[in-house]
């Protein structure tokens, strides 16, 4: 008999679930370099911080399911890892880190973890939590303007949405429709963020 299956309607429910993204590893392991101070936000058992503390300086790796962090420690761990068992939302993210990596596609707290990082200087995050498919590595430290200052295309957003802004047909070229913009607020953005912001 095939078990009853519960839906999950809530995605602060479904972040904490884990779900690990082994296609993902090779890929922002080319991303870290031996000068690097990573932090791994919602690092599940450690299976991407473990290779990616042989690379680098140092790997801070945040998780917040306790069951995770004790299957961890089983493991053999290199000594450039320090494991956080903490809250991402709240824990003061150490000073120092050139690398933020966040794989956690239904993420809810993009915008809260995007401030944190660039509120220390870190330069660059790699997730996967805005297209929620693939990867990018976004500069942290880039100015961002606000929709309205946009012309029309493909938009990221400093809340972690994703969107096309309509504009005239005849003016769409490849160039444009390739052109993703960096933008500062975007209609998903909360209506107090959107005023503040202005
Ligand atoms: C989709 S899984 C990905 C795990 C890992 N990044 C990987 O790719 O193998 C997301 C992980 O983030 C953790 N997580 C979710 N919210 C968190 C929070 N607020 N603080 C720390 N960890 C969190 C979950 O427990 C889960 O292990």
């Amino acid at each position: 008999m095939l078990p009853t299956l519960t839906p999950i309607s809530d995605n602060t429910l479904w972040e904490t679930l884990w779900a690990p993204y082994p296609d993902l590893y090779e890929e922002v392991l080319a991303h870290i370099g031996p000068e690097d101070i990573v932090l791994d936000i919602g690092a599940g058992d450690m299976r991407l911080a473990i290779p990616m503390a042989i690379l680098a300086r140092h790997v801070y790796a945040l998780e917040i399911q306790s069951s995770l962090i004790e299957s961890a420690l089983q493991k053999d761990l290199p000594p450039r890892l320090t494991i956080l068992h903490e809250d991402a939302r709240t824990y003061p993210f150490p000073a120092g880190i050139t690398t933020a990596v966040l794989l956690m596609r239904h993420c809810t707290h993009f915008r809260l973890y995007a401030e944190k990082l660039k509120a220390l200087g870190c330069p660059k995050l790699i997730t996967n939590a805005r297209w929620r498919m693939g990867l990018e590595v976004i500069d942290l430290q880039a100015p961002r303007p606000l929709f309205d200052q946009i012309s029309f295309g493909w938009y990221t957003c400093w809340c972690g949405s994703t969107g096309y802004k309509p504009g005239p047909v005849e003016e769409l070229t490849e160039e444009t429709f390739d052109n993703t913009h960096e933008v500062a607020t975007c209609p998903n953005c909360s209506p107090s963020v959107r005023s503040e912001a202005r």
